[in-house]
């Protein structure tokens, strides 16, 4: 039974594969965190809610029924605001009197089998009947008649534990609120290392480790996306813990725009985690009655370092949040013309590019950007999705005729959240650009944003979308995403609801994605932005793949696959080969396998023995596919600890097939290199396939292969696959 209730110590226990979080009710009706790790069989913790004896400056309980008692001190699992407890709030809620004092108290409980989705929010699902089960927990201010109702759903089959929360205004008049954070965590203690993923446009998903120290310290977007340069994911790993070691805490944001994840580590070396809507820019009025949903986190324990987190993140990911008909369906191989062509083109020359495709065995042919309007260039035309005759002398439907009669299947871009100064859409509905009064809206790659909080915009950009995929033989769908948000304002919305512009923002754009995944049910949806700039589990739950950067070279790119790996699966990489001429087309090859691999180059500009290659990589693609795909990723060397080499390893789940992957980034001199795998079974007997030769399990994680043989070049790689013989 995942989640369990102790009516005499009033103690809530959920476990989730190998992991244990427990709740208590106190005697004042506070939620008190007790506990979260490794799994433990009882619950004996009530006294786990006092920390420290009473401090000074630690203002009491206004019960006052337990002298010692302060909630300065007590770890929750709702910070409130303006109380006794002086850490960072996690929920702040303006009354009608104008103060912001925010103070949920236990009212009741339920529990039950499965998992409810959030209104107007993406998030994970119980995949089979019974794998997860959810705790739902009523609080209330007992002053304002606030009420907040937790969340808590765990996974049967991963250490997973998810939480979103509903704020209800109980009372007769008007609220705001000021702040809904998903997550509140009090950790027993500060003693880890806080890793998170920073980055920019061509270099998203950096690596980055540093020790908690006291005070707040944290990640966040004001960038009205989940952006390029945070990701909205953290771990807390215990000092001196690594990839295979040490208690690992992952935490993950459901949500695609302004995020704020933050840990305040107190005078009684305790660590409370925030991670939620970020509350900069952002308020919500609730009329008496209303509801709010904040989004959802996911929080993954492991005992087995970063490591283990991330496996049990991919495989919580594969199973309970990508959904629809290709979550396990095969993906088309695809080459897209981007790279190769630019906006300039025409009927012709994609042709030639789709023609060059089908005779070398990929799958699918992928028309980026400038098919529409006068799109010759990155200045005009987004907001018109009218087809440019110019290019398509004979129409769209001709050439994707002509397309999949070569045996392709045919995949499209839009960028339906853009609108260009100079298009007809600009020039009939300015007032649909974001924006606010009396100021000049910024450009961004010389465009505006469409206001997708109006339903009016959503509508029409709905049915052009809807024009051209329904009415065309369309497999794919490449959603872009160009810019950021600035001056954020809707032209509908009255002045004390300007507050609320960025989350509507998003849920707009959650309700297109929806209709137009409704709409096209065997659609093939990518999702990009700028690359990886909306790289986050609220996309995924649209779209089975996002594009993983604009950076092609697979030297650098790797280090971008490798920050991803924390916590994405490969499965939702898009990876491709490009001509960037830094590595051999099997690096390019071995690097965007570790993905949903594709090509994006225009084959006039590949060499005659470069050709041969590309068609025998594609054999490799069909063979690994699934052992990619559905395997378990083990890092074996990091970038963020060797900056010469780096290596990763794909196992399969029953551990009878493993493929590891070497990189020289750059040539270093005189060093033995001993490759010790992970994740096989000890005693299995793996055939090595470059060879023949058998070696144990055992051999292969303790003492490894040897390769002081292959080449010390920069950029050399290569693959070694190990197929288990008995
Ligand atoms: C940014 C994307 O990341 C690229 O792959 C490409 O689609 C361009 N946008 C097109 O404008």
């Amino acid at each position: 039974m995942p989640i369990a209730f102790d009516e005499r110590r009033k103690i809530f226990k959920l476990d989730a594969a190998g992991s244990s979080y427990l709740i208590g009710i106190h005697e004042d009706r506070y939620l008190a965190h007790l506990y979260y790790g490794a799994y433990i069989p009882d619950d004996n913790l009530t006294d786990f809610a006092r920390r420290r004896e009473y401090a000074s400056f630690s203002a009491s309980d206004p019960e006052r029924k337990d002298p010692s008692f302060s909630p300065d001190t007590c770890p929750f699992e709702i910070g409130g605001s303006g109380t006794a407890d002086m850490r960072i709030a996690s929920v702040a809620i303006r009354n009608a009197d104008g103060n912001d004092v925010t103070d949920f108290r236990y009212v009741s409980h339920r529990i039950f089998d499965g998992k409810p989705a959030l209104p107007g929010l993406p998030s994970l699902y119980e995949e089979t009947p019974g794998d997860c089960r959810t705790l739902e927990i009523l609080t209330r201010d007992d002053t304002t008649h606030a009420e907040c109702v937790l969340r808590y759903t765990a996974y049967e089959k991963y250490p997973a534990i998810t939480r979103s929360l509903t704020l209800k205004n109980g009372s007769g008049k008007t609220m705001e609120i000021e702040r809904a954070m998903s997550l509140c965590l009090d950790m027993n203690s500060a003693d880890f290392d806080l890793v998170t993923l920073y980055g920019r446009h061509n270099q998203e998903r950096n690596f980055t480790r540093r020790p908690l120290s006291h005070g707040l310290q944290g990640i966040a977007s004001r960038r009205g996306s989940s952006s390029h340069q945070q990701n909205p994911f953290l771990a807390l790993i215990s000092r001196g813990g690594g990839e295979d070691h040490g208690e690992a805490y992952g935490f993950n944001l459901v949500y695609s725009a302004n995020f704020l994840g933050e840990i305040e580590v107190d005078y009684n070396e305790s660590a409370r985690v925030i991670l939620g809507i970020n509350p900069d820019d952002f308020g919500w009025r609730l009329a008496p009655g209303e509801e709010f949903t904040a989004p959802e986190a996911v929080m993954v324990f492991s005992a087995e370092g970063l490591g283990g987190m991330s496996r049990a993140f991919h495989r919580l990911y594969n199973h309970n949040l990508i959904r629809g008909a290709w979550k396990t369906k095969k993906r088309p191989l695809l080459v897209n013309n981007w790279e190769g062509t630019g906006m300039r083109f025409d009927d012709e020359k994609l042709y030639a590019i789709a023609k060059w495709a089908a005779e070398t065995g990929i799958e699918m042919f992928v028309m980026d950007d400038g098919w529409f309007g006068r799109r010759d260039d990155d200045t005009s035309s987004l907001g018109d999705w009218f087809v440019d005759e110019k290019k398509f002398r004979h129409g769209l439907g001709a050439f994707i005729d002509r397309v999949t009669a070569l045996g392709l299947k045919f995949g499209i871009w839009f960028e339906p959240e853009m609108i260009s100064p100079d298009s007809d859409l600009f020039l009939a509905h300015p007032d649909w650009a974001i924006g606010v009064p009396d100021r000049k809206r910024s450009e961004g790659r010389q465009q505006y944003v469409l206001d997708m909080t109006r339903k009016d915009v959503r509508d029409y950009i709905f049915e052009r979308m809807k024009d051209i995929l329904g009415n065309n033989d369309v497999s794919y769908l490449k959603w872009d995403f160009n810019r950021n948000v600035t001056e954020p304002g809707s032209a509908l919305l009255p002045p004390e609801k300007q507050k609320e512009f960025y989350h509507r923002y998003i849920l707009g754009t959650y309700e297109l994605m929806g209709r137009i995944v409704d709409a096209f049910p065997g659609l093939l949806v990518e999702n990009c932005s700028g690359g990886g700039g909306r790289y986050d589990p609220g996309m995924l739950a649209f779209s089975p793949q996002i594009w993983c950067s604009d950076n092609t070279d697979a030297l650098s790119r790797v280090d971008i696959q490798f920050g991803s790996s924390l916590c994405y699966p490969a499965s939702v990489q898009g990876a491709h080969v490009s001509a960037s001429r830094r590595s051999s087309y099997e690096t390019k090859r071995n690097v965007a396998m570790w993905g949903s691999f594709g090509y994006e180059l225009d084959p006039e500009k590949i060499r005659e023995e470069d050709r041969a290659a590309i068609r025998e990589q594609i054999a490799d693609y069909h063979k690994y596919y699934d052992l990619i795909h559905r395997g378990d990723l083990y890092r074996l060397i990091c970038p963020w600890d060797d900056p010469y080499k780096c290596a990763w390893e794909f196992v399969s789940e029953d551990k009878t097939e493993a493929l590891t992957t070497v990189l020289v980034k750059f040539r270093t001199e005189g060093r033995n290199f001993f490759l010790r795998l992970k994740g096989l079974d000890p005693d299995k007997t793996y055939v090595f396939e470059e060879n023949g030769e058998e070696y144990s399990g055992a051999l292969l994680m303790n003492a490894g292969i040897n390769l002081f043989g292959m080449p010390n070049e920069d950029g050399y790689s290569k693959t070694l696959h190990f197929t288990a013989s008995r």
